[in-house]
């Protein structure tokens, strides 16, 4: 996720797009830059690092021009560098290009045009762009782009300006978000209301599958086949701050709702196209490689070792490769049991939690393969590991981690799916049903989000307890130990998640009258054991609200209120089990009062032991 903009009209650009970029930092801050058109030269200035160097840049040296773009890079294709900032521009410097998305297929583009002669400055799949914008260059911009974006497959929201036409800006929405500020003889573009907000309220937000013309006396849009047509001008409400939030009220409220967008992201790409396969372009692994790992240790903290909980289940029942899973600060001061077969996989959502970052180097020193799953390109843990899965969730700002979770559940539903294809252990049609479930996941996922107002209901009844218990068996517990935390870290209320069959070994004597119990129930195989143990808690006075398969009649038999999530394949349960649960804990913090995104004692990322 990165943020563009663009400016086109009579005051100085420089200004403008750097305000713009600074409204646009929470979507990416590992490197920035501008380019801006004056008297038949097109300046390109780049820095690493956060907005703030870019700024000092210019500050001390003004670019002159009064039309440009600038983005504000979240690394997906190449590690953050000033080479792989943006802008890009192609071997004449007469096209600059700024892109938010993922090309997919940008390898086999970068060859085709590597052989005709273009030379790549850099590791981007955006460069790609403005290679190919020089390459099919008609004479006229804005049917070349019509061109380039044919050639294209993926997710792309891009600005586009050269110096051989140094009117206008091209702008293209692909499955990325884009919106155009309207002004008096001068026109904006970037990724989010935000950047504009301090210029216009009034915007043309470019739907999936359009385009659009800038020039200082106005804005055409068009189809991508290049066919004209009107738009509603939408005006602004929001102040700043709610706009940076997309009109949420709280960046964790907004990250649980990006949930379908960054699930899609991250399965983008290492799908193949017949839908049949997983692909992970990122581990050139052979199956030889793969047969010789007898053993998987999972290392994280908090919610990413909750994630890995999933993980070793996954992985055990698709490839049958013994998992173990650990916490870092446990694992990195024991000496564990592995052999040279044995590969360690750290998850961390940041990339920077120093004991998981400790664990993965003690592995190394051991001898291990080290694969990281994380959020962050560039972050120590991509950096040091021998190879990395990004989760393409973008970057997660509320302390509560929700999109990022999801995000690792699904790198490790890929790469369990990825050692299985290796091990021949799931083949035809049963790795064809898995591919096409996981590919159905989002939209299951904006399905459970819509029911958010009857979680806000129950989580408002709820906060008024001093406890809660969240229940499950096999992957429901796993994610019900997800969802104790989330309530607790941010509603302050003591949660506790227990396996549903251990309560009558301790637990059940902490459960009296209307004591707040969420059960899960979506393992198939464990249903009837489940329903007993709810029995169990219900008869010694338990509110109880269950969450369960949608379709089905019985739980409600058994519980005070059900909530139901789309069906999907048991193991995939997690991804959409866990919403209502961060949207429990979400409204039960607002009911509390308490600062959501910035909950007491705790930090978005724990870099010191
Ligand atoms: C998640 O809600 C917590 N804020 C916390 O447990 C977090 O998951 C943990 O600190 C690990 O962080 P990481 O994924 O960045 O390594």
């Amino acid at each position: 996720m990165c943020g563009i903009v663009g400016y086109v009209g009579r005051r100085q650009a420089q200004e403008i797009l750097l305000s713009g970029l600074s409204k646009l930092e929470y979507r990416g801050y590992d490197s920035a830059g501008v380019a801006i058109y004056h008297e038949n030269v097109l300046s390109i200035e780049k820095t690493l690092g956060r907005l703030k160097g870019l700024e000092d840049r210019l500050d001390g040296q003004p670019v002159q021009g009064t039309i440009g773009i600038g983005h504000t890079r979240w690394a997906t294709h190449g590690k953050p560098s000033t080479e792989n900032a943006h802008p890009h521009t192609d071997c004449s410097g007469d096209f600059v290009v700024v892109h938010n998305g993922i090309i997919e297929n940008y390898l086999a583009l970068r060859e085709e045009l590597e052989a005709k002669g273009h030379r790549f400055v850099s590791e981007t799949d955006t460069e790609v762009v403005s290679h190919l914008v020089e390459d099919l260059f008609t004479g006229d911009l804005f049917t070349t782009v019509l061109a380039v974006i044919q050639k294209m497959r993926g997710a792309f929201a891009l600005g586009v300006l050269s110096k051989r036409e140094p009117d206008k800006l091209i702008a293209v929405r692909s499955h990325s978000p884009l919106v155009i500020g309207l002004g008096e003889g001068e026109n904006f573009l970037a990724s989010d209301i935000p950047a504009i907000l301090p210029y216009t309220r009034d915007v043309l937000i470019l739907d999936e599958g359009e385009m659009a013309v800038l020039t200082q006396d106005g804005v055409q849009c068009y189809d991508l086949q290049g066919q004209p047509h009107g738009k509603d001008v939408f005006t602004v409400t929001w102040d700043a701050v709610a706009a940076e939030k997309d009109g949420y009220e709280h960046y964790m409220l907004k990250e649980i709702h990006e949930q379908p967008r960054a699930v899609s992201d991250t399965l983008r790409g290492r799908i193949t196209e017949d839908g049949r396969r997983v692909i992970l372009p990122e581990l050139a692994w052979t199956s030889e490689e793969i047969k010789q790992f007898d053993r998987i240790h999972i290392v994280a903290c908090g919610t990413s070792y909750h994630a890995g909980l999933v993980g070793k289940v996954v992985i055990e029942q698709l490839a049958r490769i013994p998992v173990d899973v650990e916490i870092a600060s446990e694992y990195r001061y024991r000496d564990p049991i592995v052999s040279d077969r044995t590969l360690v996989m750290v998850i961390s959502q940041s990339g920077e939690t120093a004991d998981t970052l400790a664990a993965l180097r003690n592995a190394q020193e051991r001898g291990n393969k080290v694969l990281a799953i994380t959020n962050v390109v560039g972050s120590s843990v991509a950096r040091e590991a021998n190879d990395v899965i990004i989760t393409w969730a973008g970057p997660e700002i509320s302390v509560a981690s929700t999109k990022a979770y999801t995000t690792q559940l699904i790198a490790l539903y890929l790469f369990s799916v990825y050692l299985a294809q290796a091990k021949g252990t799931i083949q035809g049609e049963a790795l064809a049903t898995i591919v096409q479930a996981l590919l159905e996941l989002p939209q299951k996922l904006s399905e459970v989000l819509d029911t958010a107002p009857k979680i806000e209901e129950i989580a408002k009844a709820f906060s008024s307890w001093d406890d809660a218990f969240f229940l499950g068996r096999g992957l429901d517990y796993s994610v019900a130990l997800e969802g104790a935390l989330k309530y607790k870290e941010i509603s302050y209320i003591h949660a506790e998640a227990y396996p549903s069959g251990e309560l009558k070994h301790g637990t059940l004597a902490l459960i009296v009258d209307d004591v707040p119990v969420v059960a899960l129930l979506t393992q198939d195989a464990l249903y009837e054991k489940s329903i007993s143990n709810i029995k169990e808690v219900k008869a010694r006075g338990a509110h109880v609200v269950a969450i369960a398969w949608a379709g089905d009649e019985e739980t409600q038999k058994s519980v005070d209120r059900v909530l139901y999530v789309p069906k999907t394949l048991s193991f995939l349960a997690p991804i959409v089990l866990v919403v209502p649960l961060q949207l429990l804990a979400y409204y039960a913090s607002v009911a509390r009062g308490n600062d959501v995104d910035k909950p007491r004692n705790l930090a978005k990322s724990v870099t010191v032991e």
